[in-house]
């Protein structure tokens, strides 16, 4: 079952939008794992799609995935090296197995805006990483926000004692387990799209991550509330292949990279905008926020501190005075 979008785009009823490619056109493959109209990666993506199905028509052609409907994060990857996916935008936890470097940007409380990881992302640093793993064959091209991820849970939560024992869903990800660990609750890794049935069988009591997720999955029909914490970020790098990448003639690799650019610096400056959105969607749905009090709020920092010395040296301390001298 499909349905006209626009000329030559459908939406199949999967939600996999799919432009009908031409004969002779680069066919680019974006797979994803949200939703395309209520989450900050969604809706970048599919203006992405727009652009280059317009502007580069007869040459190039996009085709989106959303939903984890070809494949979820933990698989894309391995997917784009063997060629079966052109573009994918995990969030930067998931591109462990390939380096560690990016672990920085899971540590907790270490940037604390949007503006922040911004600067440090558009900082020499920041933009040698997208480089950093070319030799393992993946060539990062942009930097896409999310936000910062909240506490959701199947009971209140205000105080770090609060989550003591809790089962709580998190990405597969070292720093985000250790981080767990710290609050001495009990990590359990799990790929994002089994998190709502998890959380609503009780198979795990909560989780962590951005309103828009938390709206967007309707996490919190399925818990007590969300506890504003702001503790963690969640960021993605648009990446490709650099066999592919090499592979385009350049002045197709031109004119995708500046319209890629110019999508990623329109809706970057849009992603605190669409989270506090789905703020107020959960709250006009009846779903509760807690916000913390400074000393609250304290504890959590407090809390979940001793998480940087354990991984310093991978993340490099250089690095980490780099992104708190951004915070001053
Ligand atoms: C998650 O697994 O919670 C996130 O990676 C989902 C996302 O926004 O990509």
């Amino acid at each position: 079952l499909t349905c006209a979008l626009a000329t030559g785009v459908f939406v199949s009823s999967a939600g996999m939008v799919v432009a009908a490619c031409d004969p002779g056109e680069i066919v680019i493959k974006f797979s994803h794992i949200v939703n395309t109209d209520k989450h900050p990666k969604g809706i970048a993506a599919n203006l992405l799609m727009d652009r280059v199905n317009t502007e580069m028509d007869g040459k190039a052609c996009m085709e989106i995935y959303p939903n984890a409907t070809l494949y979820n994060d933990d698989q894309v990857l391995e997917a784009m090296l063997q060629g079966d996916v052109q573009l994918a935008a995990p969030s930067l936890s998931k591109f462990e197995t390939f380096t560690k470097q990016f672990r920085i940007f899971d540590l907790p409380f270490m940037f604390k805006n949007i503006a922040a990881v911004d600067e440090f992302q558009s900082s020499e640093t920041g933009q040698a990483m997208k480089e950093g793993m070319v030799r393992r064959g993946l060539l990062g091209l942009e930097f896409w926000h999310n936000g910062l991820k909240q506490i959701t849970a199947d009971r209140p939560v205000l105080w770090p004692s609060d989550l003591e024992g809790l089962k709580m869903r998190v990405q597969p990800a070292e720093v985000i387990i250790e981080q767990m660990k710290a609050l001495k609750a009990n990590p359990q890794p799990m790929a994002f799209p089994e998190v709502y049935g998890a959380l609503q069988t009780g198979v795990v009591d909560g989780q962590q991550n951005t309103y828009s997720n938390i709206y967007g999955q309707k996490f919190f029909e399925v818990q007590d509330g969300v506890t504003e914490t702001n503790h963690l970020l969640l960021d993605y790098m648009v990446v490709t292949s650099v066999d592919w990448w090499d592979s385009l003639p350049d002045d197709v690799r031109t004119q995708f990279a500046t319209i890629l650019h110019e999508v990623t610096q329109a809706r970057n400056g849009e992603s605190e905008r669409v989270n506090m959105e789905a703020k107020q969607g959960i709250l006009d749905a009846g779903g509760v926020v807690r916000e913390l009090t400074d000393e609250q709020r304290g504890a959590w920092v407090e809390a979940m501190k001793p998480v940087w010395s354990l991984f310093e040296d991978e993340v490099g301390a250089e690095n980490i005075a780099a992104a708190q001298e951004i915070n001053a």
